[in-house]
């Protein structure tokens, strides 16, 4: 049936693109709203810089001698050598190519080979950069950057466990829109069986807006529902079962999950969490973590077996791997094309948060095209919480 011409199309030719996040269009404004994760803390340790790619630009990420951690231009103002080249100084940084040195509030503090004066008609793009929970955020926009933290850290005793940075080839969106599906859990997730008390039966999905984003809710036969929260633009908070290779070690860890637009093809998934353990538990979980990272270390690329799986090299349902949810996961939102296609799209009953997400998101970027007053939204409150619901 489809591609008959019976079948209504979910887009018109007119309509604004939800998934590009590039500069200067209203996908791309809306995002630069928000502080956007743009790695874990361990990414980058003092005295380091890195080059990054965010939202289609590219920018340095460098950790001064104090600690801190700071964003700058990719290129110096001089003639345009990669600042990540660069050392790092106090908590400057100086560019390898002549010797310029730039502060982390982007004046040019040191011009060796030029004339005194000169260094003050100089400097360096910097962006707000701060630190929650061992994930760094920066702020893209324009005008003063948002309350911070982007997001309560969840209450109550435990420990803050930073996940691997996984890249993703394909856009954040179709990522984030699989955070509002949990129907897609008792069969994406069902070989390997880490979702098997979320399978029982599917739930009905419903959503609503809130001053912070979307509150989705999942019904149970039971009566039960679970609580999920995504956090515009890009952030899901949810209870997920522990990775395979945790072997049930911690529990169902709560995780703040952020999809970070590389560009429009690729994303990265920045996770950190909150594993409800302390004292001996606390040493236990560590301990499996370690042992988790070890075996990770051993085992293929994720992005490998996906590949394989795709291919048809390895069965989806024969794939094993420590972190099979994530490969499993990557394997049908990427499997949708680098930009799914949603003009061929049949939605259903389940994908209610979708729909519902995309009409926001509609909303928003019409009004930002229009240059017409949008949406101010709130920071999320630390008294709403994602509930398990089985
Ligand atoms: S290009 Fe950086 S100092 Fe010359
Ligand atoms: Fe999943």
């Amino acid at each position: 049936m489809a591609g008959t011409a019976s079948v209504q199309s979910n887009r018109s030719s007119t309509e604004v693109d939800i998934a590009t996040t590039m500069k200067g269009t209203p996908g791309g404004i809306f995002m630069r709203q928000f502080w956007t994760a743009v790695g874990v803390s361990t990414d980058v340790e003092k005295g380091r810089a890195k080059p990054i790619r965010i939202m289609g630009e590219d920018y340095t990420l460098y950790r001064g001698h104090s600690g801190r951690a700071q964003v700058m231009a990719s290129r110096c103002p001089h003639r345009g050598a990669p600042m990540h080249l660069g050392w790092v100084e106090e908590d400057a940084l100086r560019c390898v190519y002549h010797g310029w040195k730039f502060g982390c509030d982007g004046a040019c503090v040191d011009q060796p080979a030029e004339e005194a004066g000169y260094k003050e008609k100089v400097g360096i793009e910097v962006y707000p950069t701060r630190e929650h929970l061992g994930v760094i955020f920066c702020f893209f926009g324009t005008g003063a950057e948002p309350a911070f933290p982007p997001f309560p850290e969840p209450a109550g005793e435990g420990l803050i466990d930073v996940w691997p940075v996984y890249k993703v080839p394909c856009n954040y969106l179709q990522c984030f829109e699989n955070t509002m599906d949990e129907v897609h859990v008792a069969f994406t997730h069902a070989p390997g069986g880490s979702h098997a008390k979320l399978s029982a039966d599917l739930p009905i999905i419903t959503a609503e807006e809130t001053d912070w984003g979307l509150m989705r809710y999942g019904r149970r036969k039971t009566g039960n529902v679970r609580h999920t929260l995504h956090y515009a633009p890009n952030i899901v908070r949810v209870i997920v079962p522990p990775l395979a290779g945790m072997n049930g070690v911690g529990g169902w860890p709560e995780i703040i999950f952020s999809f970070t637009p590389v560009d429009d093809e690729n994303c990265l998934w920045i996770i950190t969490s909150k594993v409800r353990v302390s004292g001996d538990e606390a040493a236990k979980f560590l301990a499996q973590r370690a042992a988790l990272d070890e075996l990770r270390d051993q085992s293929p690329d994720v992005m490998d077996l996906v590949r394989d799986i795709w291919s048809g090299k390895i069965a989806y349902a024969d794939a094993t791997h420590p972190d099979l949810a994530v490969v499993q996961d990557i394997a049908v939102q990427a499997g949708q094309g680098a930009i799914e296609d949603r003009s061929n799209e049949f939605l259903g009953r389940s994908d209610a948060a979708i729909v519902a997400w995309r009409r926001i998101l509609r909303r928003e970027l019409k009004l930002i095209a229009e240059g017409q007053p949008h949406k101010i939204w709130a920071t999320p409150p630390d008294n709403v919480a994602p509930a398990l619901g089985v």
